[in-house]
């Protein structure tokens, strides 16, 4: 099956490369290469990919029993998943469960590693130029990127995607610090969880160390 998979390259991101199979479909490869700082940070990694991928594969799918709509159709067991392909909406869905990362430089009153007293969903706008700014619901509104009842929506399924990996993190002794979604609609208009789930979205604690990508933007080797 995996071999099968062809299309032609229609994106190149900082993570990934896309390609369109047809009007449907769209192949998504994980690239062996780790990212911090929007790009600006950048090193080969044999075997990242795959990890991504297979990170990706196996959150989805644990979403999927949970009724959480997403785009993943299958996986070549490597570096590669098929998915269909969805209008984006180019913003970054936040949630945190510990003050963290980019939470703490906006918002230095409150220490590291605070648990919040409940889940905070916050959006991001998707642009490398302007450091993915935080933006509030009222400028994606104006900016014509969801209606009002859709953003109500994004964040129901962000803070049930959250209580779903919560349980599933801490039931292995592993804690879910904060972790970034994108959505998209398909052709029916219905919201559809998108992108990627790994380490590279993820924060993930155990014991208070990282098992996530922070040991990277810290400055250690991939
Ligand atoms: N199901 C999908 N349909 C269409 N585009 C998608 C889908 N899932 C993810 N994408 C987009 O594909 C790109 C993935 O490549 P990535 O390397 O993450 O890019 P970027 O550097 O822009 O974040 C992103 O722009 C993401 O928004
Ligand atoms: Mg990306």
């Amino acid at each position: 099956m995996a071999s099968n998979w062809v299309g032609e390259l229609i994106y190149e991101g900082k993570a990934k490369r896309v390609y369109r199979v047809n009007d449907e479909l769209l192949i998504m490869e994980f690239k062996d290469e780790v990212t911090a700082f929007d790009g600006a940070r950048k090193e080969r990694a044999p075997g990242k990919g795959r990890l991504a991928a297979a990170q990706t594969v196996f959150l989805m799918r644990l979403l999927s029993k949970y009724g959480i709509r997403n785009h993943l159709v299958d996986w070549d067991g490597d570096r590669k998943i098929l998915v269909r392909g969805l209008r984006m909406i180019p913003i970054e869905v936040i949630v945190r469960n510990y003050a963290y990362g980019s939470f703490l430089k906006r918002m230095p009153l409150v220490k590291p590693m605070t648990r919040f007293s409940k889940p905070l969903v916050e959006f991001h706008l998707k642009s490398d130029e302007l450091h993915d700014p935080l933006i509030t619901t009222d400028d994606i509104i104006e900016a014509g990127l969801t209606r009002q009842e859709q953003l109500n929506e994004i964040m129901g399924i962000a803070l049930r995607i959250n209580e779903i990996l919560s349980n599933y993190m801490v039931s292995r002794g592993l804690t879910l610090v904060d972790f970034k979604l994108e959505f998209g609609f398909d052709k029916s208009g219905n919201l559809v969880l998108a992108d990627e789930m790994s380490g590279d979205t993820m924060r993930i604690l155990i014991n208070g160390r990282h098992l996530d990508k922070e040991l990277f933007r810290r400055g250690a080797s991939a």
